[in-house]
């Protein structure tokens, strides 16, 4: 359906049966303070153990969790559809949803935080339902103006702002050639490289990724952030300020005046990104949010049965 790691669909399956192994089997599992005080810090033991494993887990996570608010409202959709095994009727409701978004919520809050992104507080309550508008929206594409983009955003409810600090979640994780090739040698058609692309950088891309006389069978990945590509960090604006974005639409917020001064501004203040970031994940991740009534959740967390006070242990019902 859409374009996100499939490692990161599978561990978040993974987690998924890690922190509620009867979920799918079982719609009893709650997820309060008093019932599952254990929730968060298992999640967070778990994405931490798999960073160390695949250092591309916050940036599979932080994209599926883009993905998944943008296209239906953050209702976990993104996972259900792609579950090989699927769901049954019964469990493809907004009970399931809500404890696989929560834990998607969770999962890319602890994940950026580990990169040494913001420890924002997730609200995990049930709340209510946000927005009237079920109309699917496109999600934006790498060449889509910044107008085109802002388009799609505020039809979320987010602003422009809030637009230019989401995009720097592209400080981790890769693309493809395939989204910037039309970059690289005759952009629009001018017979030229796109202009705004710093020479290193276009050189790089041009060997990385082939040409008309010299394809590829593969479709090689650069990082978007060519600095500091793992670290949760404001590098990504320093970088295109130099010239150096790898998409089109990161270039663009550069050279578009509605946003250049918010790019500017977190280039040199580190810290009001990370603020920002915290604060428009937040907003993003009430998208549409989906919830049951009162009497979806069971106070039962037999789930965490055999797991409390044993850290990092495996979980006999089969977690971890
Ligand atoms: C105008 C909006 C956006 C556009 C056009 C866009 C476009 C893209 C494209 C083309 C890629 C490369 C995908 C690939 O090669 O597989 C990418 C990767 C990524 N995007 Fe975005 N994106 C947007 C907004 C966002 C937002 C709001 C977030 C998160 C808050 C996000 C997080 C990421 C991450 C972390 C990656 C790297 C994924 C990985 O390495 O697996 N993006 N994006
Ligand atoms: C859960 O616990 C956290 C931290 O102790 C607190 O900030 C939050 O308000 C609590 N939430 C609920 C719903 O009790
Ligand atoms: C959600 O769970 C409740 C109680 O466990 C159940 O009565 C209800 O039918 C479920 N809803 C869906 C959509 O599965
Ligand atoms: C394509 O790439 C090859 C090898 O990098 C290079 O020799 C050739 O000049 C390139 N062709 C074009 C049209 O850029
Ligand atoms: C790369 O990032 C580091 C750490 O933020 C910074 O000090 C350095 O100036 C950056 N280098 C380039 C070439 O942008």
């Amino acid at each position: 359906m859409m374009m996100v790691k499939k490692s990161a669909l599978f561990f978040l399956v993974f987690l998924v049966y890690s922190v509620f192994p009867n979920v799918m089997g079982d719609l009893s599992v709650g997820f309060y303070n008093s019932t599952c005080p254990q929730a968060e810090s298992i999640i967070r033991q778990v994405v931490q153990t798999r960073m160390k494993s695949n250092p591309f887990t916050t940036a599979g996570l932080l994209r599926m969790h883009f993905h998944d608010c943008f296209v239906r409202g953050c209702d976990a959709s993104i996972l259900i559809d792609s579950t090989k095994n699927k769901p049954s009727e019964k469990t493809t409701g907004p009970n399931l949803s809500f404890h696989v978004l929560i834990i998607i919520t969770v999962a890319t809050r602890d994940a950026v935080s580990l990169s040494g992104g913001p420890n924002y507080v997730v609200p995990t309550g049930r709340r209510d339902g946000l927005l009237s508008n079920p109309n699917d929206v496109n999600l934006p594409g790498p060449s889509s103006s910044i107008q085109g983009a802002l388009q799609a955003f505020t039809a979320k409810g987010l602003t422009l702002n809030e637009m230019v600090t989401l995009l720097g979640a592209h400080t981790v994780g890769v693309s493809h050639c395939a989204f910037f090739q039309d970059r690289l040698f005759d952009f629009e058609a001018t017979g030229l490289p796109d202009p705004p692309m710093d020479a290193g950088l276009l050189a790089k891309m041009q060997g990385l990724c082939g040409n008309v006389s010299r394809p590829l069978n593969s479709d090689p990945t650069a990082f978007l952030d060519q600095n500091t590509s793992f670290a949760f960090d404001n590098q990504f604006y320093n970088q295109i300020l130099l010239k150096k974005g790898v998409l089109q639409i990161n270039q663009e917020l550069v050279s578009d005046s509605s946003t250049n001064g918010v790019v500017s501004g977190f280039a040199s203040n580190g810290m009001r990104f990370i603020q920002s970031f915290a604060d428009a994940m937040v907003r993003m991740g009430s998208i549409d949010v989906l919830v049951g009534n009162a009497g979806e959740i069971r106070k039962n967390c037999r789930v965490f049965n055999g797991v409390t006070g044993r850290k990092g242990k495996k979980n006999p019902r089969g977690g971890f």
